[in-house]
């Protein structure tokens, strides 16, 4: 794993989204794997940036998204569709049927599940996914004790998750139980992974996940076991790591043809 220490928030989100940008530019009918919450708003601002001054266009690139709350639909102000419409969607020219999500109004959850891994796997498989990371070590919305090796289903919020997210809902008694995610083995089949992880309330999930034991338990843990993994943080979030001279050190004498 690489971990890339930024000295702020907005330095962490640019590295990450140069890194789609370079992605799309490259190949432009690239598939991408896209997540929610905080961490990313700065992610898509600095694409659809860079989409308004006529240096990107994604009228080719493909997306999934990593979940949904169950209930909710795309127009509803919480739902994960609203919040991508919102904050790239509606704001670059991604064309509406390249753009992929679990739907948190189907009738039938495992065969919708089993349809987005198909969908998925169609396309020839997700290139870049962005990843967040809960405050207890979640990737997209697989809680501790999701298998490492899930596929695409429904889980259970832990109550933390529903107090962590409460903030959007109006109290955590309104945050909906049930989702919809790619599960572990999914995002780990990503061909590149990017989490990025932001302020002093993910400190602990970060040392966990990039220096403690794989476990079930931490489920970005097992990001460990990617072979193509970028963890970019701010100062904040990595101030339990361990190693984290050693990590600034390899960052700052990488060579140069390994850079964005
Ligand atoms: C939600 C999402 C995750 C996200 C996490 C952290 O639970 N399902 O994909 O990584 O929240 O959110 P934030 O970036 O707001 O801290």
């Amino acid at each position: 794993m690489e971990i890339i220490i930024k000295p702020d928030a907005s330095a962490a989100q640019e590295e990450a989204a140069r890194i789609i940008a370079r992605q799309i530019q490259n190949k432009p009918d690239c598939v991408l794997g896209l997540a929610t919450g905080a961490t990313p708003v700065g992610v898509y601002a600095w694409l659809v940036a860079q989409h308004q001054k006529g240096r990107l266009d994604f009228s080719r690139a493909r997306t999934f998204n990593l979940d949904e709350y169950v209930g909710l639909g795309p127009d509803h102000p919480q739902s994960y569709r609203e919040f991508m419409r919102l904050h790239l969607f509606s704001k670059v020219n991604l064309r509406s049927e390249n753009i992929h999500f679990p739907d948190g109004l189907t009738a039938d959850i495992p065969a919708h599940c089993a349809e987005y891994e198909e969908a998925i796997r169609r396309t020839g498989g997700i290139e870049v996914q962005l990843l967040g990371i809960g405050s207890e070590g979640h990737i997209g919305f697989n809680e501790p004790s999701s298998s490492l090796a899930s596929r695409t289903r429904i889980k259970t919020l832990t109550p933390k998750t529903a107090a962590d997210n409460a903030k959007f809902f109006g109290g955590a008694d309104k945050v909906p139980h049930h989702v919809i995610t790619m599960g572990v083995g999914t995002i780990m089949e990503a061909r590149e992974c990017l989490l990025v992880a932001l302020g002093a309330g993910k400190a602990e999930a970060v040392a966990g996940m990039a220096e403690g034991p794989i476990t079930a338990d931490l489920p970005a843990s097992v990001l460990q076991m990617h072979p193509r993994c970028k963890l970019i943080v701010d100062e904040a979030a990595a101030a339990k790591l361990r190693r984290s001279e050693y990590y600034r050190w390899v960052y700052d004498n990488k060579p140069a043809w390994q850079r964005v």
